[in-house]
């Protein structure tokens, strides 16, 4: 069966009119046409639930925390329905989960608070796949003397050379920060072996699940990884970051904070005053995948459950639908694709693309594509490391597709067409 009609098959249990109906941003036209929301790595679209929950936010609770007060006990109630959603998705206890601004910020305070205990001569080490939010704040450590370690990648497939890892592992590594899956490749690293191979040599793991939450269940308890940070902006949520930490370790580690502030697990470690609106969007975004996973599986009695059943769907969906863009786009001519294309191994990769055509730059390919109403990106993605370690940087990098759940076949036929178009002219 040709990759087309794989999809097909898988299509046909997947309620992909139910789906989009969620989401009413998809409606959008652009000079005639329909958006293809092709862009995803960068930022979902949302739910309507989420538009309301923050609209009702707004309406119904919009306060501080703390009050004895109406508004007040809501946001609280909020918060902690939210970190209840999050709980589920990540498979641990609500007081595990910390909410912040973004995926780079939490990430450049919890490496200042790991950074207290770290003495010159400490090892760190990171890898060429990340995106430079898992990189920079950790190479920062370098002020105290920390000696940055970098993993290479296999050029040919574009996945983690697990054999450097386990060579630049040693006694001294203290940490190990790695990426789930690659947001400009879609590779899908080895957390849990990481995070096992780590331990092994006294290290602890902080893993950058950004790219991953909205193509793949998460269990943390599985994994036994330190700390995962993802941003629910990416999984069809709104602007935040969540970080998951094990308890034991956000007691250890002392965030920088204000003296007033609660010393208490998890709050200690959310800066400020959240925005407890996102927040309420964030509950929404993880109930609407519940509700995805419920009406593919009417048997999920817990909303873990529903969620579990969400993303076996949602894979199997998006998987078949990577198969054929990847078919298509293997047989332009001339085209260098980035990553593993080997069908056999998809489960290595999400549905993420990067390549180069032989005509143009990528933003012109992109800014092409966006007059037709099909919205890609064009660049590094932050992905620093990558784009130079393959030489692509100074070119202007590479065009990325990416695909959600929400993304159709004909939307894949679309830009496989005018991909053809750009190369004609
Ligand atoms: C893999 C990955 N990590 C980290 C980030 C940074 O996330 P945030 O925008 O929440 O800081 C991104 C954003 O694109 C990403 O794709």
């Amino acid at each position: 069966m040709g990759a087309s009609a794989q999809h097909e098959a898988i299509a046909k249990s997947f309620d992909i009119a139910w789906v989009r109906e969620q989401f009413p941003s998809l409606e959008l036209q652009v000079n005639g046409q329909p958006a293809a929301f092709l862009d995803g790595p960068a930022g979902t679209q949302v739910p309507r639930q989420v538009i309301d929950a923050v609209q009702n936010y707004f309406l119904e609770a919009n306060s501080n925390t703390y009050g004895a007060f109406l508004t007040s006990r809501r946001t609280n109630q909020v918060i902690s329905t939210a970190r209840a959603a999050m709980a589920d998705l990540f498979n641990c206890t609500p007081d595990e989960v910390v909410f912040g601004q973004n995926m780079t910020t939490i990430t450049f305070d919890l490496s200042r608070a790991v950074g207290r205990e770290l003495e010159a001569g400490d090892e760190i080490l990171l890898t060429t796949l990340d995106h430079d939010a898992n990189f920079s704040p950790w190479a920062a450590l370098a002020e105290k003397g920390v000696v940055i370690r970098k993993v290479d990648i296999r050029e040919s497939d574009c996945t983690l050379d697990l054999d450097d890892l386990k060579a630049k592992l040693c006694s001294k590594t203290k940490l190990v920060a790695v990426g789930y899956a690659s947001n400009i490749v879609g590779t899908i690293n080895p957390v849990a072996e990481i995070t096992r191979l780590a331990h092994a040599a006294g290290a602890i793991t902080y893993i950058d699940a950004v790219h991953y939450a909205p193509h793949g269940p998460i269990d943390v308890k599985a994994l036994d990884c330190d700390f995962l940070v993802c941003s629910p902006y990416k999984f069809f949520g709104p602007h935040m970051g969540v970080l998951y930490g094990k308890k034991p370790l956000l007691e250890r580690f002392k965030p920088y904070k204000v003296r007033p502030a609660t010393d208490t697990v998890p709050e200690c470690w959310e800066t400020g005053t959240q925005v407890q609106e996102l927040i309420a969007g964030i509950q929404a975004a993880v109930e609407y995948l519940a509700e995805l996973g419920r009406r593919s599986d009417g048997s999920a009695k817990t909303r873990r459950a529903a969620l579990l059943a969400a993303y076996r769907s949602t894979v199997a969906y998006e998987r078949a639908l990577a198969a054929k863009l990847i078919e298509g786009l293997l047989a332009l001519p001339g085209l260098r694709f980035f990553g593993i294309t080997d069908a056999q191994r998809f489960h290595e990769r999400c549905s993420t693309v990067s390549f180069r055509l032989k005509k143009g730059t990528p933003t012109e390919l992109a800014a092409f594509l966006g007059d037709r109403g099909i919205f890609t990106w064009d660049g590094n993605f932050y992905a620093l490391n990558f784009t130079e370690r393959v030489g692509v940087e100074a070119l202007g990098g590479v065009l990325r597709v990416g695909l959600v759940h929400y993304n159709t076949a004909a939307e894949v036929d679309r830009l496989l067409a005018a991909l053809a178009e750009f190369l004609a002219a």
